[in-house]
């Protein structure tokens, strides 16, 4: 059975993240976990050029391959991962998602969990408004949508970080200057966990 983790990012926080939730993935028996990234623009990636650090994050993941519509089609369950963008998906994830036309036709995603996972610059700066409208196109699919239950240690909180029932999150900072948290880290795994362990129910 395969759990398939698929990516975007710019500054390395939702890559952070998706190893998380791969990890999570890996860590039931009888699942393979899959980890690709959403194809960059090139525009986008013409800018990165410019940028050291976000060059440096374009190289770490240069073996990690691009997703295709048929990965998507391969996965018995899937878990979306996009920085905040106004509140919103990247262009490049929603990108990925509207290229799912013959899939949605077909009805080759209905019935497969799914999970989504974002990075906000800031505190307030939509992480529940990207989670949930990411959740919009694969309910369109025709996917289950799997969160994270507040049983979940760390779930319940005040402290500026992630972690929602919605689905897994971290504060990048203005700057990109902050690192995922430990609490943010495990929470993105229990998202991995939970939506293999759900594929695996489903499919038995
Ligand atoms: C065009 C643009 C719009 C953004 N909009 C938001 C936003 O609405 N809220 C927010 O907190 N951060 C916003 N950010 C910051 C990104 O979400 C932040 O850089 C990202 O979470 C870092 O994730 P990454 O390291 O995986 O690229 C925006 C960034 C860009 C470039």
């Amino acid at each position: 059975m395969k759990i398939l983790t698929v990516y975007y990012t710019m500054y390395g926080h939702t890559l952070t993240l998706a190893n998380s939730v791969h990890e999570g993935v890996n860590g039931v028996d009888g699942v393979q976990g899959v980890l690709r990234r959403a194809a960059e623009f090139d525009a986008v990636d013409k800018i990165i050029d410019k940028n050291d650090f976000a060059r440096g994050v374009r190289e770490q993941q240069q073996d990690v391959p691009v997703c295709t519509v048929e990965d998507l089609r391969q996965a018995d369950g899937v878990i979306f991962g996009s920085p905040t963008r106004y509140g919103n998906m990247t262009a490049q994830m929603k990108q990925l998602i509207d290229s799912t036309a013959e899939l949605w036709m077909n009805g080759e995603m209905e019935g497969k969990p799914a999970g989504v996972f974002t990075s906000t610059a800031s505190t307030h700066g939509g992480q529940e408004t990207t989670l949930l409208t990411m959740m919009a196109p694969l309910l369109h699919l025709g996917m289950i949508i799997v969160g994270v239950p507040y049983s979940t240690p760390g779930m319940i909180h005040t402290e500026a970080r992630g972690g929602t029932p919605y689905g897994a999150s971290t504060i990048a900072g203005p700057q990109g200057e902050l690192t995922p948290t430990e609490e943010d880290l495990k929470i993105a795994m229990v998202l991995g966990r939970r939506v293999a362990e759900t594929t695996l129910k489903l499919r038995r």
